[in-house]
């Protein structure tokens, strides 16, 4: 039997009226690196604060085996799973470390030095000083103080030269393989996308319309690509 670490099934997501996910129908496994593909407005970010429980839903959303969809986000946290969200939303007037202190206490620290060893050298320094490649790594190292089984990355490769957006996917790789953290990213980068995935979603307009191994599906997300 496989074991399903989240499975997201016949979701519909809303904004006030506005239907913005329709009968979406995902999976991760556990120990897998799962992509969304989708240009922009396709309901991306909708769909891991859905996820988080940050939007209004409709449909199921089981964790482990356990149907999450009516826990506050806090809660959805402390089953573990967090998020490194779009435009990273660091503070940039704290330090590197305070910008991680946010999310869990100084124990934690050493873990996320650990596998990103460049923060630590620079824990001191402002966050509005550090480059657009180390404020991403701030946030998913952010995310990752919270010990999460599953990691939510909203387009970490927004706005980075394509040789930073392979650090950050070796990155994201080692939190994988080292840390054994399921993937679940989104992206409009296909490049990021096949870097780090095996399998992948398309998804446009709101509803996933192709779903396959990575390989499979190259080339073929640029015909859903404005
Ligand atoms: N707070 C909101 N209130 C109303 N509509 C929203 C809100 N946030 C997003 N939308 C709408 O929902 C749709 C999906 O938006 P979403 O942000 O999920 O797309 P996305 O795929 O993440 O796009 P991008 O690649 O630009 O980040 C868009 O049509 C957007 O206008
Ligand atoms: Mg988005």
């Amino acid at each position: 039997m496989r074991k399903y670490l989240l499975e997201v099934e016949n979701l519909y997501a809303y904004y006030g009226k506005a239907e913005i996910l329709r009968n979406i129908n995902i999976y991760v496994e556990k120990g897998e690196s799962v992509a969304v593909l989708g240009p922009n407005g396709a309901g991306k970010t909708t769909l891991l604060k859905s996820i988080c429980g940050l939007v209004e839903t409709k449909g199921e959303i089981r964790f482990n085996g356990v149907e999450i969809s009516g826990l506050k986000p806090h809660e959805r946290i402390k089953l573990g799973i967090a998020i490194s969200p779009e435009g990273r939303r660091l503070f940039p007037e704290m330090t590197v470390e305070d910008n991680l202190l946010l999310a869990g206490n100084g124990e934690k620290l050493e873990f996320v030095y650990n596998l990103f060893p460049n923060l630590k050298e620079k824990r001191g320094q402002l966050a509005r000083n550090m480059s657009g490649g180390e404020q991403q790594m701030i946030a998913i190292a952010r995310a990752l103080m919270l010990e999460p089984k599953l990691l939510l990355l909203d387009e970490p490769s927004m706005g980075l030269a394509p040789i930073v957006v392979e650090t950050i996917a070796e990155a994201i790789d080692r939190i994988r393989d080292e840390l054994g953290i399921s993937i679940l990213i989104v992206e409009q980068n296909t490049q990021m996308a096949f870097d780090v995935a095996e399998r992948a979603y398309i998804l446009a307009s709101g509803e996933v319309v192709k779903e396959g191994m990575i390989e499979s599906l190259q080339g073929i997300e640029r015909d859903y690509f404005g």
